[in-house]
């Protein structure tokens, strides 16, 4: 990671290629003067799922479209499994691609469509079927081999769409928003299915969304992605708790954002200096503190030990398991959302005046 760059996390790691199963190095894009992805390294471990996860029009779809050799690069080299296959067709990557809109062949039936890359590579009949059905089974559609695609629903189609895929073996799949077209309860159902799926097959799973929620959940790995800059490439955990720039910490749940001088030890907010556990990381200057509404404490006293924000509050808003106090800091006019419980909210009926602090190191510090 580069500490003095946020903007920059994905240098290359060190080490022998064969570590990982695919490599973007310096990769660029551009559509005539647009450019869409300025220069992104990207290594992607053997076996892995990782994410893509950014805002519509970052780059996802483009990204992931130059590993499948859809679309080719504008500068920077492809590898997979250290052999550089930047100028190789689609069809000799040996990666599938999963889209959004299943992009099933209409006219064929259920098994013709998922035999359709293996007839394509040769194979033999009893060799086809066995691979068909085995290929269904792990998706649980192996009862519907003679339906059509449009004799069957949105998810029902996307497992046929994944079975196609995985009948091929690729070391890579590629996902792009597979989920997306379904409706909320089939999508979680959808989305276990494809974890339990990647743990059997041990195939390398690259996966885009835009919805942070299915990325938490399903990765190992995340890589936030912003205007084509991957701004942090972490697991789940560490991109939740600990964003390193403000479009991660604004991306990824709720966050409030404190701006202020850093001196090296503490945060100045009015004429309180915040402490900071992560001071090494930051050079002083200006800086963000992130903290997240379920680490606020908030208190109707001023506490005896540490630091203490002064606080208006200003609002409230219910959500089923919590509250949402909504404060503004009273020196500086800075707002901060306090999730409290409900079963809490009721000791802060009658006062107005609170002081707000939280533990050291559940806040993160990043450049501004
Ligand atoms: N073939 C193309 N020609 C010109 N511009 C393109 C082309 N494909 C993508 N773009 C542009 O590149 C940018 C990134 O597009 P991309 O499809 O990669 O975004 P995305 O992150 O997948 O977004 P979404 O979440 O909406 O699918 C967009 O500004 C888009 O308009
Ligand atoms: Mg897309």
């Amino acid at each position: 990671m580069n500490a003095t760059n946020p903007t920059v996390s994905t240098v290359l790691p060190p080490g022998p290629p064969a570590d990982y199963l695919v490599r973007l190095e310096r990769i660029e894009k551009s559509f005539g003067s647009n450019r869409v992805i300025p220069s992104l390294d990207l290594a992607i471990h053997r076996g892995e799922f990782l994410t893509l996860l950014g805002p519509s029009g970052c780059g996802k779809t483009t990204l992931l479209r130059m590993i499948a050799g859809f679309e080719a690069p504008t500068a920077g080299r492809v590898l997979l499994d250290g052999e550089d296959i930047t100028d190789r067709p689609p069809y000799r990557r040996n990666v599938n691609t999963v889209f959004q809109n299943y992009a099933l062949f209409p006219h064929l039936s259920v098994f013709d469509n998922v035999a359709f890359g293996l007839k394509q590579k040769g194979l033999g009949k009893t060799e086809i079927a066995g691979l068909v059905r085995q290929g269904l089974a792990m998706v649980r559609m192996e009862t519907f081999e003679t339906r059509k695609p449009k004799e069957l629903s949105g998810g029902q189609q996307q497992r046929i769409a994944l079975a196609r895929a995985i009948v091929n073996r690729p070391k890579v799949l590629l996902l792009d928003e597979p989920l997306a077209a379904l409706d909320l309860k089939l999508r979680k159902q959808m989305q276990q299915e494809l974890k339990n799926l990647h743990q059997q097959l041990g195939i390398t799973f690259v996966f885009v969304t835009h919805d942070q929620e299915e990325a938490l959940t399903m990765s190992d790995r995340i890589a936030v992605m912003n205007r084509g800059v991957i701004e942090q490439l972490d697991d789940p955990q560490t991109v939740y708790d600990h964003p390193r720039t403000r479009f991660v910490a604004d991306f990824i749940g709720e966050n409030n954002t404190l701006s202020g001088d850093f001196d090296g030890r503490h945060l100045r907010k009015g004429s309180v200096p915040v402490p900071v556990a992560e001071a090494a990381v930051v050079p002083p200057g200006k800086a963000f503190l992130f903290i997240r509404p379920e680490h606020v404490l908030i208190h109707r006293q001023r506490p005896a030990d540490g630091f203490a924000l002064p606080a208006r509050l200003t609002g409230r808003t219910f959500l089923g398991h919590q509250w949402k106090i909504h404060c503004e800091l009273t020196e500086t006019g800075d707002k901060v959302d306090v999730s409290v419980r409900p079963d809490a909210v009721g000791a802060l009926e009658d006062c107005s005046e609170v002081f707000l602090n939280w533990p050291v190191e559940k806040a993160t510090l990043a450049e501004e």
